[in-house]
């Protein structure tokens, strides 16, 4: 019989630790007029927001029957979305096997493998440890494909996958329009898969197409914007891969905003020794962006702008 935990305040497993994260208002790096308001994803048990995204494939994989229970999966990761399902795959017995580019930080790979999945890295054709291009991604991409077929196994698919925006749709952006009591203003966020992005813009629209949704993107490798990719590698690991993702749809689009990689130091640095938040590269850009935002009007002086602190410091080399 399953175990009751009704009337406590107990959690059934890590799984169910996913979600639900508090906001925090950076009123110290934007006192305002305006405000600036962060979804703590580091609060994940895996770490980053991809935990959202790995439960939503899973659970979509299990409905659908294209995973058995205890059957093997494999995906290509940056380490995020490996982390969150291997979170999950260890709660409920699946094998897991991820790829990755060498060039990730080796904080993801230790938590990968310490969570029990089996990671295989393909070697960085573009370029450096730190900085992944989307060909060194594109080669972990060859290994995942090819170690599927060997295994039979579910194949997760992350850019493909519409249960990666699904998840969004129905946990981030109904979180963000109930935590801001339908006060948010804007939305801006750095886009990988998309997933994040575009769900939660989709939802916030849907609930007031006044809210303005941004997209963050790296400087010289801005291809939502439609600019020839100049810089396809930097600091932002996880995103801007130079490219338009497949789950990305540009009618929740009202604009982009360009963030350097000397703006997401600078932001991270902030964050930490000004907010006591010790977060990412992308989570800083996120914040470097919504600055940007407020300073260049496009979005009201007094909006409130939402964004995602996507990941822990602690899975970056410092
Ligand atoms: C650190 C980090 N930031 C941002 C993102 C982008 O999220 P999404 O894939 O939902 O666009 C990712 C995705 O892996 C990530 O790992």
């Amino acid at each position: 019989m399953a175990k009751q935990y009704g009337p406590t305040d107990i959690k059934a497993s890590a799984i169910e630790l996913i979600g639900n994260t508090p906001m925090v208002a950076l009123d110290r790096i934007w006192p305002g007029p305006g405000r600036i308001l962060a979804k703590c994803e580091f609060m994940n048990p895996g770490g980053s927001i991809k935990d959202r995204a790995a439960l939503g494939m899973i659970s979509g994989a299990l409905a659908n029957e294209q995973l058995k229970p205890n059957g093997p999966i494999v995906e290509m990761t940056g380490g995020n979305t490996g982390a969150g399902l291997a979170v999950i795959a260890a709660v409920m017995g699946h094998p897991l096997t991820l790829t990755t580019s060498a060039g990730y930080s080796p904080q993801r790979a230790v938590m990968m493998r310490a969570l029990g999945a089996k990671l295989l890295l393909a070697p960085q054709v573009e370029g450096v440890p730190g900085k992944v291009s989307w060909q060194d991604a594109c080669e972990a991409l060859r290994l995942a494909e090819s170690v599927c077929k060997e295994q039979g196994a579910f194949y997760v698919d992350q850019c493909n996958n519409t249960d990666n925006t699904r998840a969004h749709v129905e946990t981030t952006g109904p979180e963000i329009w109930r935590q801001t009591g339908g006060r948010v203003g804007a939305f801006v966020a750095h886009v990988g898969s998309a997933g994040a992005y575009t769900g939660v813009s989709r939802y916030l629209k849907s609930q007031s197409p006044d809210v303005k949704c941004f997209v963050g993107e790296p400087a010289g490798a801005e291809a939502v914007k439609g600019l020839p990719v100049t810089k396809p590698v930097h600091m932002l690991q996880g995103s801007g891969y130079g490219n338009v993702p497949p789950l990305f749809s540009y009618d929740t689009m009202d604009g982009t905003v360009s963030v350097t990689d000397e703006e997401a130091v600078k932001y991270k640095d902030l964050l930490a020794r000004t907010e006591g938040l010790y977060v990412g590269y992308t989570s800083a850009a996120n914040v470097a962006a919504a600055v940007k935002l407020l300073e260049s009007g496009q979005v009201p002086t007094d909006a409130w702008v939402v964004t995602l602190l996507n990941d822990t410091g602690l899975k970056y080399p410092e």
